[in-house]
């Protein structure tokens, strides 16, 4: 049986942390992995638009030696013709070791990964799960903060369908100490199973509608995009899409050493003023996924340097 990645959990806390390491080591001596995946193929099936997730998992097989096929839209392969998720994943693996797929349906790369002979990394499925883009917030985390345990996070914008969101607290949950404190409209508060899950283990929460009143006691600041994608009605998404923009003077009430974040893209949610602000992450964040990637692949395919 392959060994898939569908939901962040499916990693223990060791293998994240080995993942880490091994990311760092490929950051500092990167000519030592060129040529270990030799010979390998990666399949990328994006059935819904990225730039990041995509690019960085292709740049990530390239610089480790190994080729890339797939396609971008779901348009220009035979999905178009109805042909299912689970036959399309049972023919690209004739022809790839190991595939990153993305699909607007939740829960998709697991029912593709209940036919699927190579591994299957789940690079987002609706507004569900992104457990790449969590191991590239972790590994984020330990870089700018030097600690995943005792950290107050403070997660703002559209929680209701942001699946970083997700993934990011099922992560985090289980380090010591966390606090999260949920800024949101009501309409776009956590899904009610992830605030169940974070009562039966005990996480510390709060739910705020106003980032002003409690950015000054975070240590991470973690924005999001309103997922206009996901909205029923577009009338919703124009009367929320601007509810929080964290510009210089909110950034002003915030702590010296506060970590702001956003997987990006972005939209309006932070002011382009706050990029040259020391603590912006968010640039160094996209970088990481690209080195916390080649570090996946590897494991997934149990290739070493
Ligand atoms: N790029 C991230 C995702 O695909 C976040 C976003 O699109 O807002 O979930
Ligand atoms: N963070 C992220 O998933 O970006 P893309 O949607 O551009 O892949």
């Amino acid at each position: 049986m392959p060994r898939h990645l569908l939901n962040i959990t499916d990693l223990s806390m060791e293998e994240i942390d080995e993942l880490m390491d091994q990311a760092d080591d490929i950051m500092k001596t990167p000519e030592k992995y060129q040529d270990c995946m030799r010979h390998k193929k990666l399949a990328t099936l994006f059935f819904e638009p990225s730039t990041r997730t995509r690019l960085s998992f292709e740049a990530a097989m390239m610089e480790l030696g190994g080729n890339v096929l797939g396609f971008s839209e779901a348009s220009s392969s035979s999905a178009t013709k109805g042909e299912s998720v689970c036959d399309t994943v049972r023919t690209v693996a004739c022809y790839a070791d190991i595939i990153a797929m993305r699909h607007p349906k939740e829960g998709a790369p697991m029912a593709a990964a209940s036919v699927c002979p190579v591994p299957i990394i789940n690079a987002g499925d609706g507004g569900h799960n992104h457990p790449t883009q969590t191991l590239t917030d972790l590994l984020t985390i330990r870089k700018e903060k030097g600690r995943l345990n005792q950290l107050v996070v403070g997660l703002c914008g559209d929680l209701q369908f942001g699946r970083t969101v997700h993934s990011l607290m099922s992560a985090m949950c289980r380090y010591k100490s966390i606090r999260f404190v949920l800024i949101s409209p009501k309409e776009l508060s956590v899904p009610e199973y992830l605030r169940e899950n974070l009562q039966r283990d005990k996480v510390s929460f709060t739910e705020v509608e106003r980032l002003e009143d409690v950015i000054g006691t975070l240590d991470i600041l973690y924005m999001t995009r309103v997922q206009r994608e996901r909205f029923f009605n577009e009338a919703d998404y124009v009367r929320l899409k601007d509810s929080y923009i964290l510009d210089t003077e909110k950034m002003a009430m915030a702590r010296k050493d506060l970590c702001v974040m956003h997987p990006l893209p972005r939209v309006n949610e932070i002011s382009r003023s706050v990029d040259s602000d020391p603590r912006a992450c968010y640039f160094k964040q996209m970088l990481y996924g690209k080195f916390i990637r080649e570090a996946l692949l590897m494991k997934l395919l149990e290739v070493k340097a």
